[in-house]
């Protein structure tokens, strides 16, 4: 179902977020194969985390394996040492890697110089662990996912890209609210129209916020500033304003709509205080299902 790696959703077979979601809500129910044990995984983050670490460390371990933790600091990717000798020395050691880069140039380095699976715990380009959480959320709760229409506002950043890729391929609708300079990168733009197209769905980016969030079923919005982007604080800050989702905003959206947020949020920019205790609010849930989401891709590639 996947290909030797999890680098982005394209690495899954045409279709495959449905197929992987309903493996997911399974793995969710049932307890957790041993399909790691004696492996051991290395994950490599070149940046922050809460959620996508612990998410890690947690279902390795349910899975009968274990982890070992390198940060930046003593790894040094591409600095202290070249990102394929990484890669060469890890291969010899661990049975997978999973890695949290700033470039995702260096995720295909890594692939390239090692036959173990790759998993992407988040790039610039791209956080597809997290879109396929966030696929499993909706799925958790609306049953299906062809047919409905997300509506992702504020930055066309790496969890957009994701979502409007993984999104399309299950045929769901997928609008986008941004500022027109900071529109999702028009590579990604591109294959999910193209993905879209073959589908039949819907595919738009406006930059009025209201527009995107008409009849949503899923309204869902990310920081302002990405992990990398903090000397653009001040302008991203400011060019954002218009696009806080709040609870005029969810108004467009359809009554049982989903709030949805991949965190860690920051209330008061891109969500208003009280928006992660709506009660149509279900962030917490998002974040849970990274779990049984990663588990899944896990099994598909580690096992064996
Ligand atoms: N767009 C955010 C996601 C954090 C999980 C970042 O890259 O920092």
């Amino acid at each position: 179902m996947i290909g030797k790696d999890f680098l982005t959703i394209h690495d899954l077979e045409p279709g495959g977020v449905l197929s992987l979601v309903q493996k997911a809500y399974s793995m969710k129910k049932s307890s957790p194969p041993q399909v790691l044990a004696n492996k051991t995984v290395a994950l490599l983050f070149e940046k922050p985390s809460l959620r996508t670490r612990v998410s890690f460390e947690v279902g390795v371990k349910q899975m009968g394996g274990s982890c070992i933790f390198l940060s930046n600091a003593e790894v040094g990717l591409g600095v202290r040492e070249p990102v394929a000798d990484v890669a060469r020395v890890l291969d010899r050691l661990v049975d997978c890697i999973i890695a949290r880069v700033f470039s995702h140039n260096s995720l295909i380095e890594l692939a390239n110089n090692t036959d173990l699976p790759v998993i992407n715990a988040l790039s610039d380009k791209g956080h597809p662990c997290q879109a396929m959480g966030d696929c499993l959320t909706v799925y958790e709760h609306k049953g299906k996912l062809e047919g409905l229409k997300v509506a992702f506002i504020g930055d066309g950043n790496n969890i957009a890209g994701s979502l409007a890729i993984a999104c399309s391929d299950a045929g769901m609708d997928f609008s986008i609210s941004s500022p027109e300079q900071y529109q999702l990168p028009i590579e990604i733009w591109k294959s999910a129209q193209e993905i879209s197209k073959i589908k039949g769905t819907n595919l738009m980016w406006t930059p009025d916020p209201e527009e995107a969030a008409k009849e949503a079923d899923v309204i869902y919005t990310d920081v302002w500033v990405s992990m990398g982007d903090e000397e653009e604080k001040n302008e991203r800050l400011e060019t954002f304003a218009p696009y806080q989702v709040n609870e005029s905003l969810v108004e467009y959206a359809k009554p049982d709509f989903l709030f949805m947020h991949d965190m860690p949020a920051h209330r008061g920019e891109e969500v208003s205080e009280n928006m992660l205790d709506h009660k149509n609010s279900v962030v917490y849930q998002q974040a849970e299902n990274r779990l049984h989401a990663q588990k899944t891709i896990l099994s598909e590639l580690v096992s064996g």
